[in-house]
């Protein structure tokens, strides 16, 4: 305990003061005893240890001031007493408070120092991704159909068998489905309708001319899926983009002008193209595209001597199936067979994306190892 804790915890008498006079000195000291403390306040815990120390309503220094020197005062004293006493309280009121505000703004001015900006430091380089590969090619293609008129649609990559099968023309016991092993959805009984991953874009087909009427010009970009076991050619989900054009007066001519244009966009102007025979149930007649090697220039043999390995050989590459809108099609979405032709085709993404860049594994494709994924900014 402090000398002058102990002073104010007796009566004066037992200081040894009667007069007045005497008072002056005991009250200097405690001020100086205040004025000490109050500067080794520094932060706001030892303030509040400080504060109550000298104002705590119990046992501060200002109410043992009270309760043992003035109270019990003789009368002479009492009047000198309590005039020290308000002088000591405003003084230690005034700075308590002064000193409060200081310890604020020096630790907001801390915290201010703390988060400033130096705007001259080097920055956090962040690495920006890029479009996977298939993307890219998705966007190619969307280009070079959106640059002849067509838009771009897309739809529910879990559909009914309705918009998948038989819509398109491939009623229940069809033997095409065979070519479709096709992911069905576990659904609770009692579902209104069984629910299927589509394993084609075709479906938009079917969703696009039933909320449109013709002229349609239309390409799906889309995932589907089926039932495929994975190896270098085959992936239980792939790529495709469906195109569908329809209108009064659209002739064998237009299909196969602008498969041309397209592919000759895609390939580069020198190759050529050919279509086969084929049967899709929902077109008639169906073709097969072909395009012109354009590894080997459609000769069959590679660069330095040898089969050229895209083609093997066969200086032609089978590129996708297409054909004239079946007229059964028209059917079921209310357009009338009479009035409107058309032409359908679907691409496969990931075959032409693995003929362009060169890649031998589709399942490349779906790994995301950053080192494939690098090689295509
Ligand atoms: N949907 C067919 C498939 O996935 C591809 C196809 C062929 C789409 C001919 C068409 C078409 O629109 O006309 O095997």
């Amino acid at each position: 305990m402090t000398a002058h804790e102990n002073k104010t915890a007796q009566p004066l008498v037992h200081l040894g003061i009667t007069r007045p006079e005497e008072l002056s000195s005991l009250f200097a000291d405690l001020r100086g005893r205040f004025d000490a403390d109050c500067a080794s306040a520094h932060d706001e815990s030892s303030w509040k240890q400080f504060r109550d120390a000298w104002l705590g309503r119990k046992s501060g220094v200002l109410t043992q001031i009270t309760d043992s020197w003035l109270k019990p005062a003789t009368p002479e004293l009492k009047r000198a007493v309590g005039q020290q006493l308000n002088e000591l309280r405003a003084h230690v009121e005034s700075q308590i408070e002064t000193r409060r505000a200081a310890i604020e703004t020096g630790a907001e001015e801390n915290a201010l120092a703390r988060d400033r900006i130096d705007l001259s430091l080097p920055g956090v380089v962040r690495p920006v991704g890029s479009h996977h590969l298939i993307r890219q090619v998705f966007q190619e293609i969307e280009d070079i159909f959106f640059s002849i008129g067509f838009s771009i649609v897309e739809g529910p990559e879990i559909e009914t068998p309705y918009y998948n099968f038989e819509a398109l023309n491939i009623p229940e016991f069809h033997p095409v489905r065979d070519d479709m092993d096709t992911f069905y959805l576990d659904l609770p009984k009692g579902a209104p309708t069984p629910l299927l991953l589509r394993t084609h874009t075709s479906p938009m087909q079917i969703r696009t001319m039933e909320k449109q009427k013709p002229p349609v010009r239309v390409i799906v970009p889309g995932k589907v899926y089926r039932r495929d076991n994975p190896d270098a050619t085959h992936s239980f989900a792939f790529h495709q983009i469906e195109g569908l054009a329809v209108d009064t007066d659209i002739t064998f001519c237009d299909f196969t002008g602008t498969i041309e244009y397209f592919v000759k966009r895609f390939f580069g102007p020198s190759v050529k193209t050919r279509f086969r025979p084929s049967y899709f149930p929902f077109t008639e007649p169906s073709v097969e595209f072909d395009v012109s090697c354009p590894f080997c220039g459609g000769t069959g043999t590679a660069a330095g001597g040898g089969t050229c390995s895209k083609c093997k050989g066969a200086a032609w590459i089978e590129l996708f199936g297409a054909g004239m809108v079946d007229p059964a099609v028209y059917g079921f979405v209310n357009y009338d067979p009479k009035k409107v032709s058309g032409f359908a085709f679907g691409i496969g993404i990931d075959r032409l994306a693995m003929l362009k860049y060169g890649i031998d594994d589709i399942q490349i494709f779906f790994q995301n190892d950053v080192r494939f994924l690098r090689q295509f900014p």
